[in-house]
């Protein structure tokens, strides 16, 4: 039985199985650089699933088995617009992997990855590997599927977040959003501003020593996650969440005055003051720099729980910071608080707080442009504890097992919103009690794999109980790559 997550909009078995001890993997119809980093990646995401015995045989012809990575523009569900759409064919020829762009033929061949089977040794033979024959077409729900890290609390630095974007590309999740700053440090260097990242991004929130990216890093990064068609979402969170930088400069406070460096997890008391002469000039400078050094569409601008301040002035923060960022190219993004205010249509509100029952002015914006972002906190918050005496996490917004991740449907947790408003399901892990990268993973893996489905498979094609038993087929994935992973007991590991 075949085991894929997220899965596909359309699996078809023909019967039968061809054998595998290595991969002969040629990209077509892609430019010869892109097509040399396709086959290489493909190749290697392959090649890892084969048992550590499988090797070229000594005697015997070749038994590389050929994988095509063709670009076509007719592959994938009929009607589909996606440009990520793809299909995949399996005969006793080899693999076949189309889609009418490279993004679609990485899909598939994380696909191809997961329906190689190991096959145990036999009569004193190695063990192998083999396919089966399978006919997949497959395509997106939806173009958003993220997950936002936020590096600010604990910072996680290039070699974690590489390990990130692997895992959001081995289950076809396309953003990293990442919460560079907030009231205890701003891990990103912003060049007209190079004492933010020099006066607050050493310590964290456990007494640890902290750290940034530099824009070398960021550079690295956003290359790497584009080689796997993740796009990074860069957020510097105002008017909020802002102490790690009025503890750098004493003129964005009404008193003059810089505050302490903070290592608390409280939220909501820091803040900026929009008639200060600083205010503007800190802004332009800090997203300016990020819109420059980003290369994806988006730029987040926080806006969340910003409890100290009147709605017009947080009116006008949201609209400053929106013509900033739009003035510098890109279109903003902002927590769902941002919609309370006018927004300009196109702007992505992302919406997170569970606790709040009345949504209509999220509803409301939607119906007047702004496109809408899911994180559900009570089902994709992964800083949640997965249980009452879980030692990791927090558990404000309540207790979130793999089901509760597993089980909702995006066009039911808003009330009154356009369906067509929804532009896409991003997880969040916040790491005010989560220090090390094994940590980051325990609460990132299975959810994460969860949280992909809603976001890749229509609603018709999911069915938790046999998530569970695909989830516990990922784990060989997991355990060979060492990733640490929560063994939630409703799966049968
Ligand atoms: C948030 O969780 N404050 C966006």
């Amino acid at each position: 039985m075949v085991s894929l997550i997220p899965q596909p909009l359309d699996v078809r078995h023909a019967g039968g199985h061809v054998s595998l001890t290595g991969v002969t993997v040629r990209a077509h119809g892609l430019d010869e650089h892109a097509a040399a980093r396709l086959e290489d990646l493909v190749t290697r995401l392959l090649e890892a699933t084969l048992p550590a015995g499988a090797g070229k045989p000594d005697v015997g012809p070749p038994a590389d088995l050929p994988v095509q990575l063709r670009v076509d523009p007719s592959a994938g569900p009929d009607g589909s617009t996606s440009d990520e759409r793809y299909s995949l064919v399996v005969d006793a020829d080899g693999a076949t992997l189309s889609a009418p762009d490279a993004a679609g033929l990485l899909h598939a061949a994380q696909t191809l990855r997961q329906l190689v089977e190991p096959v145990p040794a036999s009569g004193g033979g190695e063990p192998t590997a083999r396919l089966p024959f399978v006919v997949v077409v497959d395509a997106p729900r939806y173009p958003w599927r993220g997950l936002s890290v936020d590096v600010a609390r604990h910072f996680s630095g290039p070699e974690a977040l590489r390990a990130v974007v692997d895992v959001l590309s081995a289950y076809k999740l396309n953003v990293l959003h990442l919460h560079l700053t907030d009231d205890q440090g701003w891990r990103i260097e912003s060049p007209s501003r190079p004492e933010l990242a020099k006066l607050s991004s050493d310590g964290d929130c456990s007494g640890g020593k902290g750290g940034h990216l530099s824009l070398a890093d960021f550079r690295a990064l956003q290359d790497y996650a584009a080689e796997r068609f993740v796009r990074v979402v860069p957020e510097i969170d105002v008017p909020g969440h802002i102490n790690a930088a009025t503890h750098v400069y004493g003129d964005l406070r009404p008193d003059g005055v810089p505050t302490d460096a903070y290592t608390g997890i409280e939220v909501g008391f820091s803040r900026l003051t929009f008639d200060l002469p600083a205010t503007e000039p800190f802004l332009r400078d800090v997203f300016t720099d990020l819109a420059h050094v980003t290369d994806g569409e988006h730029v987040h601008f926080g806006g969340d729980e910003v409890l100290t301040m009147e709605p017009d002035e947080y009116a006008r923060f949201v609209e400053l910071c929106e013509r900033i960022i739009r003035e510098a190219g890109k279109t903003p993004v902002a927590w769902q608080e941002a919609a309370k205010a006018p927004l300009r249509p196109g702007t992505i509100v992302q919406y997170w707080d569970t606790h709040k029952a009345d949504l209509t002015y999220l509803a409301d914006a939607a119906r007047a442009g702004a496109r809408v972002l899911l994180s559900p906190a009570n089902k994709v918050y992964l800083d949640m504890k997965y249980t009452a005496d879980f030692p990791l996490g927090q558990e404000w917004a309540g207790l979130v097992e793999l089901r509760d991740s597993y089980d909702w449907e995006p066009e039911g947790v808003v009330e009154g919103l356009p369906p067509s408003s929804i532009e896409g399901v991003e997880g969040a892990v916040w790491t005010e009690r989560i220090v090390t990268t094994d940590d980051l993973f325990t609460m990132l893996l299975p959810r994460l794999s969860a949280v992909a489905e809603v976001a890749w498979t229509t609603p018709e094609r999911k069915d938790w109980e046999d998530f569970r038993r695909r989830v516990a087929v990922e784990a060989a994935a997991w355990r060979r790559d060492g990733r640490a992973f929560h063994p939630t007991p409703q799966v049968d590991w």
